[in-house]
């Protein structure tokens, strides 16, 4: 069997610029490329354990997706070409992750929610993952994204890369999630809070609200809540720095820990 895959999600302000129009930061998205090429065939023919594990690759959308769900949003949902313009905006961010990928030697490919999901309600209600575990058993990368998908409530929704990083975690038996931003992590007077839990949620919660502009799917608060349902060892950090995914790939615990593991209080 497979080993346990660790879930990275590389959030859309590190790899795209805040426009109204889609623009990416190619010199971003080729050094998260480098970092994670070199993490996942380490030099040594024997790493660490749980270094160099499998990996699934998750991607936020940034400017090749929120400004178009944005435009789109009405009382009476998406319209099919609103739907279109939304997927096809984030599957061009997604040929630029993956053509980095496979330039620095990563066997990656795409996995587009689009077309193997269908949301009720704004959630996830079903999502065929077999070809995501065959992929993995193989070494091939899944590299998937947040998307607009068909939802049966409400004709189509968006998922975000964050619901998607969490149901992939469950649905795998992730070891780790790390959800990179382009913050330090849940920051409280400027320093990432270093750890988060079900019991001290309260009283961190009023630095998470706001912490982030205007995001159609919920910014810092929605990726915490995200986290704390699942029992996954999670860190939310900056991969906008040099090295920090790297060391997030090779066993470090940057930014931020987000555990919904009751008892991790007590640590
Ligand atoms: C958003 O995904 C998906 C779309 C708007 C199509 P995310 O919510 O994961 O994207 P980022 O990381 O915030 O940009």
């Amino acid at each position: 069997m497979t080993a346990s895959p660790t879930i990275l999600k590389l959030g859309g302000s590190v790899l795209t610029e805040k426009t109204d129009t889609p623009t990416p930061k190619p010199a971003a998205i080729g050094r998260c490329a480098r970092e994670i090429a070199a993490s996942i065939t380490p030099a040594t023919s024997t790493p660490p354990a749980g270094v160099g594990g499998p990996l699934i690759l998750v991607h936020g959308a940034g400017s090749f997706g929120h400004p178009q769900a944005k435009e789109h949003d009405s009382p009476d949902g998406f319209t099919n070409f609103g739907i279109i313009e939304i997927h096809r905006a984030v599957t061009s961010l997604n040929d630029l992750v993956i053509e980095a990928l496979v330039e620095n030697g990563v066997p990656a490919a795409a996995v587009h929610p689009f077309g193997c999901m269908v949301a009720e309600n704004g959630r996830i209600a079903e999502m065929e993952t077999a070809q995501i575990g065959m992929m993995l058993a193989r070494g091939i990368m899944p590299v998937l994204h947040g998307d607009v998908v068909m939802d049966r409530r409400v004709g189509a929704s968006i998922i975000s890369g964050d619901q998607l990083v969490t149901y992939l975690a469950v649905r795998f038996k992730a070891a780790r999630i790390g959800l990179g931003t382009a913050v330090d992590g849940v920051l409280a007077d400027g320093a990432a809070v270093p750890l988060i839990t079900r019991a001290n949620f309260e009283s961190v919660r009023s630095y998470v609200q706001g912490s982030e502009g205007t995001d159609v799917t919920g910014g810092m608060l929605g990726k915490v809540l995200e986290l704390l349902e699942v029992d996954i060892d999670s860190y939310i950090f900056n991969a906008s720095k040099e090295n920090v995914i790297a060391g997030f790939l090779s066993g470090d615990e940057p930014g931020t820990r987000i555990t919904g593991i009751a008892g991790a209080a007590h640590e």
